[in-house]
């Protein structure tokens, strides 16, 4: 090979390098997610030293159905209480917290390590690594759903019912937007100010529900939901007690 060559072919490989590093792969790097999970029960990121990550999101990542100020249990619907979200499937969401200000889900973990927890500022290192545990957890898997959250042919007839109501009269699908089920942008949807459009997969176990834990039955959220749709938008629409089992049905298998 010429000396010129050479520098092109070194130049080349140069360039192609880093496109083809580990920080951009889809696959999570297992050492570091499992690093993620050990600091995820690790006490010592709170600022008292007796609370994790897994005080409140269990060491599998899911709520404890708990409503808290702080680092404090509150009851259900308190105006500043704010109900532990499950991460199951939140790499997938597109903007974090309630109120929708975390950009990333870095961002997101650093403001409850500092702010919630009052711990030490954390390494970049270590945020990662939390991180890239958050990213492996994914929602669960329903026989009932194709990967898009459609319903699948075997699915049940209330489920295909439930499912069309939910992208058609009850106007659902326009904010809580398939696959995910969320929506990046922010709503006044009359519960006291404006917050993001959740993910509703995996919503049958995540009670309460609303930012501040307002509801405790899946049932009463989707009537409310279908309210504030129907008001919206003027459909005049009242649901019968079997359009909300549908429902309650299509949102159960998420
Ligand atoms: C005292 C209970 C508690 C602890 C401890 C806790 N969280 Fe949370 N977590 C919550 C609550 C409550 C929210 C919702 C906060 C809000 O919206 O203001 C939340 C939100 C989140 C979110 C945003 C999810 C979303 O989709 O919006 C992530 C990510 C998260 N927590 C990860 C963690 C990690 C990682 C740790 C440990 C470093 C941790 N949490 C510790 C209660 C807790
Ligand atoms: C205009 C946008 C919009 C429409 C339409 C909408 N939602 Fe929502 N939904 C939201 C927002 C915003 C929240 C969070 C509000 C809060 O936390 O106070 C929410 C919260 C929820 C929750 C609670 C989730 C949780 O984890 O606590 C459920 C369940 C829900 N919606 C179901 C539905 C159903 C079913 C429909 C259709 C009947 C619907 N939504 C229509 C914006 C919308």
């Amino acid at each position: 090979m010429s000396f010129k060559l050479r520098c092109l072919a070194v130049s080349i490989a140069l360039l192609v390098t880093p496109a083809m590093g580990a920080e951009n792969s889809p696959m999570p790097d297992p050492a570091l997610v499992a690093k993620g999970l050990q600091l995820f029960n690790d006490t010592s990121v709170s600022g008292g030293g007796s609370v994790s990550c897994a005080t409140c999101h269990f060491s599998t990542g899911h709520t404890n159905n708990k409503t808290y100020v702080g680092l404090e249990v509150v009851a259900d619907g308190d105006a500043n209480g704010r109900s532990t979200p499950t991460l199951w499937g939140a790499g997938e969401r597109s903007v974090y917290g309630w109120a929708g200000t975390a950009p990333t889900l870095e961002e997101s973990i650093r403001g409850i390590i500092v702010n919630r927890m009052k711990g030490a500022e954390p390494s970049k290192e270590n945020l990662a690594a939390l991180a890239a545990y958050v990213r492996s957890l994914p929602y669960p898997k329903n026989w009932q759903l194709n990967d898009d959250g459609t319903p699948s042919p075997i699915a049940t007839e209330a489920v295909k019912r439930g499912f069309d109501l939910f992208i058609g009269d009850g106007g659902c699908g326009t904010c809580h937007v398939l696959p995910s089920l969320d929506k990046s942008s922010r709503d006044d949807i009359g519960t006291g100010g404006k917050f993001k459009v959740p993910s509703l997969r995996a919503v049958a176990s995540t009670a309460p529900y609303f930012h501040d834990g307002r509801t405790a039955s899946l049932r009463d959220a989707v009537k409310l939901m279908w309210g504030v749709y129907a008001k919206k938008m003027d459909t005049g629409l009242v649901p019968t007690d079997a359009q909300i089992d549908d429902l309650v049905a299509y949102l159960s298998a998420l």
